[in-house]
């Protein structure tokens, strides 16, 4: 069970609390790239202002798996398993965000070209993955989370606003004779957010779901059904309100819509590409 499995991951004595760090926030047990993620953290986190950025600029991508043009950190910004982390050209990670790529097998964190996480967004793994594509804005204070082999995935120019909630899973509760924190989550695989899709602030999207292309999800929903393209939805539990699409027959042809592309970029693009079902 993950919470367990975190809680021990914390408190098991028969590990040095050294190790347990390591493990747990650094992602690795190698004393020198260790030693290398001290170093680089405590001397990314002295410096204020247009300093501050350079330095981080320079140095957090010798941390990362990869880092691409143009890479921003803000102050306050917390790197978990960052040698999971992937980000693409001008990428901004501005002040107090997270991105914890931490689980024992996943593929971690994702991020392709232009994508602007705002202030103290949250992306956070625990076993899962979470893959964004391009031109994708996240707003402050967001959280995606991705747990226990699921798998978060935002396509191309998806915009999310301020205090959205993507992720995290259910538990098992049917059971009376032992707490629910003791029943294992009921995972339903992740999350997939369409093309062009735009979430509203303090929107709530439950795991499993998959948010159509050009879909809209209402400022305070809480989605826990699919919702297909270009629809808008709102409410708890969302429904639909409308379409913004009254003839797509005629709409196709007189004007083809661009590709469905879950993920980070195209075939030269060296980030890992995710396949649309
Ligand atoms: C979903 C949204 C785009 C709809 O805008 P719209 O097309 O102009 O729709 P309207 O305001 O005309 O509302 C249409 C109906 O939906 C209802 N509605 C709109 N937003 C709603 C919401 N968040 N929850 C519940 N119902 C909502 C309206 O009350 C109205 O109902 P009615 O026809 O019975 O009067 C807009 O309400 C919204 O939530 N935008 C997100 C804003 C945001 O989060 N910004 C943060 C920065 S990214």
């Amino acid at each position: 069970m993950a919470r367990e499995k975190m809680h021990s991951q914390i408190t098991d004595e028969s590990q040095s609390a050294f190790r347990r760090y390591q493990r747990l926030i650094v992602g690795s047990t190698r004393l020198g790239y260790t030693l290398k993620y001290e170093l680089i953290v405590a001397i990314g986190s002295l410096a204020p202002g247009a300093l501050g950025l350079w330095l981080r600029q320079k140095l957090y991508r010798r941390l990362l798996m990869r880092a691409g043009r143009g890479v921003f950190f803000g102050a306050g910004v917390t790197l978990r398993h960052p040698c999971k982390v992937a980000v693409g050209n001008h990428v901004v990670v501005a002040d107090g965000c997270l991105l914890d790529a931490r689980g024992d097998s996943n593929r971690g964190i994702r991020l392709g070209d232009n994508v602007i996480l705002g202030d103290r967004a949250t992306l956070r793994c625990k076993d899962g993955d979470i893959v964004i594509g391009n031109n994708v804005g996240i707003g402050l204070n967001s959280s995606l989370s991705a747990v226990g082999g699921n798998v978060l995935e935002l396509a191309d120019e998806v915009m999310i606003g301020p205090y959205a909630y993507l992720g995290g899973a259910s538990y098992h509760h049917d059971r009376l004779d032992i707490p629910i924190s003791h029943q294992g989550q009921d995972l339903k695989g992740g999350i997939k957010v369409g093309y062009g899709a735009w979430i509203g602030a303090r929107a709530v999207i439950m795991d499993g779901v998959t948010i159509g292309r050009d879909a809209i999800v209402a400022t305070n929903a809480v989605v826990n059904k699919d919702v297909p393209d270009y629809a808008i939805v709102a409410g708890v539990p969302a429904r639909v309100l409308r379409t913004r699409r009254a003839e797509p027959v005629q709409a196709e042809v007189e004007s083809p819509d661009p590709p469905i592309r879950l993920g980070c970029g195209g075939p030269s693009d060296p980030m890992p590409v995710l396949v649309q079902e």
